[in-house]
């Protein structure tokens, strides 16, 4: 065994250890993220199966109405496989039925559908995935993972009965091996946001202006398949809610502010937001500070146990102004575990857009740092005033939609999102409603597109 490996399972070991322990891998300040900004680093360098472990941690902590449903059928995923391939095969040639659909139709910008277009009947599917996320096999989604009707294959001799061929960002072939079906989406899958992958990564995606793509799948609004870290569905659907819930919540506030960060200086989005947080603690010096940047502190607390004694989280992601790059930061570190989220990064429309009504706090509202611990020290003196940021949590008759409805209702410009599905959820959803055909000629047209911080290199 070299050393290396000897690393490797000794890390691994270790996370095991962890997860089986409790929650003290939360520490590793945003697990999905952590991944997302090192995965190249240690891929090339150590710590690959850490990052897969960390992601499938990550991806099981989604909350995802669809990935819970499935477990239960992942015994049946067999039997499936075996009906789905001939299905799939003459998908295009089954029967259409008409139905109205009063469902996902009019979503945003991805289903592109009108509400009356027919669509066929939903039989079950394959999508090829055709790596595992940076070519690790222990990435989810995991091979015959069912999402809605489709099943994951990573059996390339499958191509031509997929329904859609999804690549990884990291991994393309070039050229494509087999002859194409011009009826396949093929689909360009990243959770990365613009900065990581043009500057960090020096991945300019030129060679893809060539119509290889059809689809996006990010995290982006504006991609073909809606694909968030989390979808505030689901989020909303699993968190306990009442008065009561919120009053313990309230009661077990014992500080101020909590921040845990492990990428400092690795992006400018990092060296900014530590810029930031350095100039808050001049007027409000009590923020509890944990993760890597902090020489990996923790306190004895569990995360989630810590953070709930905190009255705000810092959720403040690593980019600036990349659009809807909002992380577990928000969800998790901040609805999750009981804390007023404090954002920074994207606009505060993109999280007025996923977000519950007058639930967190943008630190754009501030003309400075200065300006916003004032007022964080405010709502830390009236109780009232705080507490107006879990209102939305008290009535847990109150659904999800009531939320949107709320939100659209005090902010008439903004849009929210109707989405049930997400991720390859959607994807199934999209190939099984038959959405329009699709060529994208530049794909870094469509992902380069920001014109703001977002995509500055320095
Ligand atoms: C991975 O490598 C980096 C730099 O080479 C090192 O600082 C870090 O401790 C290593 N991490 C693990 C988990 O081995
Ligand atoms: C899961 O499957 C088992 C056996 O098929 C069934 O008894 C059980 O009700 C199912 N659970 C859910 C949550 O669907
Ligand atoms: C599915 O097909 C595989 C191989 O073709 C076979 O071994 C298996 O028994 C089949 N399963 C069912 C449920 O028919
Ligand atoms: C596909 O449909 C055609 C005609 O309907 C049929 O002849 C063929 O056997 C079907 N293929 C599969 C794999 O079911
Ligand atoms: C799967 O297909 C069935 C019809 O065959 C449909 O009733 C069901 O809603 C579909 N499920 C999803 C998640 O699309
Ligand atoms: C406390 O907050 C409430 C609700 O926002 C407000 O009406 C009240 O005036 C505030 N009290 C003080 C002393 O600022
Ligand atoms: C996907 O793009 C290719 C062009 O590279 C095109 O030939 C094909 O028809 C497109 N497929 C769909 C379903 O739009």
């Amino acid at each position: 065994m070299t050393s290396s490996t000897t690393q490797k399972l000794g890390v691994v070991t270790g996370i095991l250890c962890l997860v089986g322990l409790g929650f003290m891998l939360m520490w590793t300040d945003n697990t999905v993220v952590s991944i997302s900004q090192k995965h190249y680093w240690s891929i090339v360098k150590n710590g690959t199966l850490v990052n897969a472990l960390l992601h499938q941690i990550s991806a099981s902590n989604n909350i995802d109405n669809n990935e819970a449903k499935n477990k239960n059928d992942s015994a049946k995923t067999e039997d499936k496989k075996n009906t789905t391939v001939s299905e799939a095969t003459n998908f295009t040639s089954t029967t259409k039925i008409t139905t109205t659909t009063t469902t996902t139709t009019t979503t945003t910008s991805i289903t592109k559908q009108p509400v009356t277009t027919p669509v066929v009947a939903k039989k079950p599917g394959i999508i090829l995935m055709w790596t595992h996320p940076w070519n690790v096999d222990s990435e989810p989604p995991s091979d015959g993972k069912v999402f809605g009707n489709c099943t994951i294959t990573y059996d390339r001799s499958k191509h031509a009965e997929a329904l859609a061929v999804v690549f990884h960002y990291t991994f393309v072939p070039e050229p494509y091996p087999y002859p194409r079906d011009p009826n396949q989406f093929f689909v360009w899958w990243s959770w990365e946001n613009p900065w990581v992958v043009r500057w960090m990564e020096h991945n300019d995606l030129r060679r893809h202006d060539n119509s290889f793509f059809n689809w996006t799948m990010t995290y982006r609004r504006d991609s073909d398949v809606y694909a968030p870290y989390y979808l505030l569905r689901n989020v909303y659907n699993n968190l306990p809610k009442g008065k009561k819930v919120v009053d313990d919540l309230i009661a077990a506030k014992k500080g101020l502010a909590v921040w845990t960060v492990s990428s400092c200086k690795d992006k400018k989005g990092s060296i900014s937001r530590m810029n930031y947080v350095n100039e808050m603690l001049k007027t409000m010096p009590n923020i509890d500070r944990f993760g890597k940047c902090f020489g990996d502190k923790w306190p004895h607390a569990k995360m989630a146990d810590f953070v709930r004694t905190r009255k705000f989280y810092l959720s403040f992601e690593n980019a600036v102004h990349c659009r809807d790059y909002i992380t577990e930061k928000l969800t998790r570190n901040g609805y999750q575990y009981g804390a007023v989220p404090v954002v920074r990064g994207p606009k505060k429309e993109d999280y007025l857009v996923m977000a519950p009504p007058h639930s967190f706090i943008h630190t754009e509202d501030f003309a400075s740092p200065a300006e916003l611990t004032k007022y964080l020290m405010y709502l830390d003196k009236n109780d009232t005033a705080y507490r107006e940021y879990f209102k939305w949590r008290e009535d847990p008759s109150k659904t999800w939609d009531d939320q949107r409805m709320e939100v659209e209702r005090r902010h008439p410009n903004i849009k929210t999102l109707p989405d049930k599905t997400y991720w390859f959820g959607k994807l199934c959803e999209q190939v099984q409603n038959r959405a329009p055909p699709k060529v994208i000629p530049s794909l870094r047209k469509v992902f380069f597109d920001d014109t703001e911080e977002c995509q500055d290199e320095n």
